[in-house]
Formats: C-alpha cells, sequence, structure tokens
C-alpha cells in the first residue's frame, strides 16, 4: 500500500501521549496506516512483568502515563529494529541523551524513504560546536527531520485539555503538513513555521529558564521575581537562538514553542518542580538524586542542556553576555547557592 506508516520512537510520558494523538488520526484519515508502533525501552516492572507486555495487555503505559488509554492501534515492541522496519514516518520523543545512541543502533536499518520529526528537547555539543537533535538524526540517519515543539505538558494534552503546538521544518512544506495532519486534534491545534532551529532551540533552552523559575519558587521570592526571570531568560534564549543560527525568526519566539511554552513550564513543568525542592533543601541534595525520587523513571532535561549551553558560552567567550543562563548551570553544579539566580543583575549587559 502507499499509506504512510508511523513508529514512535520512545514511551516516556510525552512519547505515549504522542502515541495517542498519532493513533486517534491514523484511524481516522485514510493516507495513515491505522498500527502505529511504538518503541519501548524495556523494563520489568516490581510485578515481574516486562513493560511491553503491560502495554499491550492493558493499552496503557501504567509506569510513564497511568490511567490512559492508548488507542488499540499502538502496538508497544521493545525491539527497535523491527519497530522501524516498515515506517516511513518516524517521530522521536525519548530524553535527549539517549538519541545518539539510539540513532547509532538505526543506521542502515531504516526505509530509505524515511522522514522524522523530533519532540526532543535538548541539544548536543561536539567538538565541533553545539547540534541540535533534529541535525543529529538528520546526519546520523541521512534523513529529514523537522520538529515539533509547544507549551505541551503531557499529563494535560493525554486528559484532552485544549493546547496547541509549532511544527518547525526547514523547507518542504507538504511534509510539514503531513505531520500537522498526524498530530492534530480539535483540542490539539498545531501551526507549521519554516524555523527548524528556532522552533527547536525555544523548546530546547526555556528548560534552562525553568531551572531558574523553580529556584525562585522554592526561594518563596514571589510573582514579580518569576516574572522578571522569566522574561529575562527569554531575552536569553532569543539573543542565543540567533547568534548561533542567524535565520532564526522573531516571529517564531511568539509561537506556541516560544513565550507559551516558556509559561507552561515555569509554571507546572517537571524542571520546576525539581529545581524548587532543590532550592528548598539548600542545594544539599543532588538534582540526580532528586529527580530518581521526585520523577520515577521521567527524565529532567534542563540541567543537562544548562550545562551544555554553559559549554557553549565559554567555548565562543559569551558568557558574560548570558547571566542567567551561566549562572544557572553555576547553581546547578553547586559553584553558586540558589540565591545567586537573582543576584546576577549588575552583571547584565548594558547592551541588553
Ligand atoms: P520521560 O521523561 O517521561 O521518560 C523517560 C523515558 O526514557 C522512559 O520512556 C524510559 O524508558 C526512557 N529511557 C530510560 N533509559 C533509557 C535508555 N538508556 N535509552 C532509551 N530510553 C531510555 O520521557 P518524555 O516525557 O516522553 O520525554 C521525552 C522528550 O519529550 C524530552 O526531551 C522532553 O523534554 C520532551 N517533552 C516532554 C513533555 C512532558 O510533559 N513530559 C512535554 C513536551 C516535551
Ligand atoms: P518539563 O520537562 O519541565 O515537565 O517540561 C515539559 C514541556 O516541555 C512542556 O512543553
Amino acid at each position: 500500500t502507499h499509506r504512510s506508516k508511523v513508529t514512535v520512537i520512545g514511551s516516556g510520558n510525552w512519547g505515549s501521549v504522542a502515541a495517542k494523538l498519532i493513533a486517534s488520526n491514523t484511524l481516522r484519515l485514510r493516507f495513515f496506516h491505522d498500527e502505529v508502533r511504538m518503541w519501548v525501552y524495556e523494563e520489568t516492572l516490581p510485578s515481574g512483568e516486562k513493560l511491553t507486555d503491560v502495554i499491550n495487555r492493558t493499552n496503557e503505559n501504567v509506569k510513564y502515563l497511568p490511567g490512559i488509554k492508548l488507542g488499540q492501534n499502538v502496538v508497544a515492541d521493545p525491539d527497535l529494529e523491527n519497530a522501524v522496519r516498515d515506517s516511513n514516518m518516524l517521530v522521536f520523543v525519548t530524553p535527549h541523551q539517549f538519541v545518539e545512541g539510539i540513532c547509532k543502533r538505526l543506521v542502515g536499518k531504516i526505509r530509505e524513504d524515511a522522514e522524522a520529526i523530533s519532540l526532543v528537547k535538548g541539544m548536543e555539543v561536539k567538538m565541533e560546536g553545539p547540534c541540535m537533535i533534529s541535525t543529529l538524526i538528520s546526519q546520523q540517519l541521512g534523513i529529514n527531520c523537522s520538529v515539533l515543539m509547544g507549551a505541551n505538558i503531557a499529563n494535560e494534552i493525554a486528559v484532552e485539555k485544549f493546547s496547541e503546538a509549532t511544527v518547525g521544518y526547514r523547507n518542504n512544506r507538504e511534509v510539514a503538513e503531513r505531520w500537522v495532519q498526524l498530530f492534530y486534534t480539535p483540542y490539539f491545534i498545531v501551526t507549521a513555521a519554516q524555523d527548524v532551529e528556532g522552533v527547536e532551540l525555544c523548546g530546547t533552552l526555556k528548560n534552562v529558564v525553568a531551572i531558574a523559575a523553580g529556584f525562585v519558587d522554592g526561594l518563596e521570592m514571589g510573582n514579580n521575581t518569576k516574572a522578571a526571570i522569566m522574561r529575562l531568560g527569554l531575552r536569553e534564549m532569543k539573543a542565543f537562538s540567533k547568534m548561533l543560527f542567524p535565520s532564526v525568526k522573531d516571529s517564531t519566539f511568539f509561537e506556541s514553542c516560544g513565550v507559551a511554552d516558556l509559561i507552561t513550564t515555569c509554571l507546572g513543568g517537571r524542571n520546576r518542580k525539581v529545581s524548587e525542592a532543590y532550592a528548598r533543601n539548600g542545594g544539599k541534595r543532588s538534582f540526580d538524586e532528586l529527580e530518581a525520587e521526585m520523577l520515577q523513571g521521567q527524565k529532567l532535561q534542563g540541567v543537562s542542556t544548562a550545562s551544555e549551553v554553559y559549554e557553549v558560552l565559554s567555548h565562543r567567550g559569551w558568557l558574560e553576555l548570558f547571566p542567567l543562563f551561566s549562572t544557572v548551570h553555576e547553581i546547578c553544579s553547586g559553584l553558586l547557592p540558589p540565591s545567586a539566580i537573582v543576584e546576577y543583575s549588575e552583571k547584565l549587559p548594558r547592551s541588553f
């Protein structure tokens, strides 16, 4: 058949919700094959059962998205190679630190006509410099890669509360439209923007600002301070994105992937939650420890992203230009106390 076949690579909190959204559309739209494969990083549950088996028996991801039916046409598959074999639409949605390893295993195993989209918020830093996750996927697999980012706390979309998202694409509008159709529902409004780097950098960098917002909450500094941190953070997001990629558009920051994702993550995200706890404990308990205890297997992206951004900033001699980003990393790595998040204003460059 000529129908497009979709595989979701990843099955965490957002991965599972993405599979649910997609599965509702592949059943409805004739140009998609009904079945959606979802690759599961296999684990054994306390009951002794394999997560994959439980998902396929109950139609729920009992560990990462309990209580939500994914749709009968979602098939969990622990075998990565098998999961991608027949698919021409690959949806990447794992924590960013795992993408490179997954891509290495996929080389030579995917269809030649495959297209990818990344829902992954994060970046890698190579010897040559920063590498966005969509670029990593593109380069490793030799395929085109779009992105989907937005104000999308997974648990809210799982219960079909209204939200919006942005597809970022490079140059093929038709490909972007196909991705929009795959995700779009009346409660999940997706629009396309021709600015893949801008969209992806928004999704990546707001996690660093969310860590800062969590410190403000943990120190009980109030709403004005938090709003100030969000504003300063947004400004650094924009400046950093444009310095890395001059093609990044101002308008992207006003899409769902920009200011809206920044707001929702600073109000209700996991990065905010764990960094609040970090500040409440006066930095005495590590982020790794708090992540494991509070998130039960779900992963933070903000702390590692702050470190990756810091590496880029120090390498390029830009540290002074980005006091918020650099302070977040210095707090996370124990060099500064959480209260330093508001003690950097004298460091602000005059040009800002
Ligand atoms: P998650 O944090 O809920 O779960 C972690 C996942 O990583 C699990 O599926 C686990 O099985 C898997 N994993 C653990 N070790 C692994 C390994 N060695 N190799 C491969 N996989 C491994 O995941 P998520 O929420 O779906 O996050 C995926 C991406 O989506 C992240 O970049 C995140 O920032 C982004 N995102 C999340 C949300 C959200 O609300 N959860 C919303 C938008 C974007
Ligand atoms: P957290 O990972 O901080 O929960 O953010 C989720 C997100 O990206 C919302 O769009």
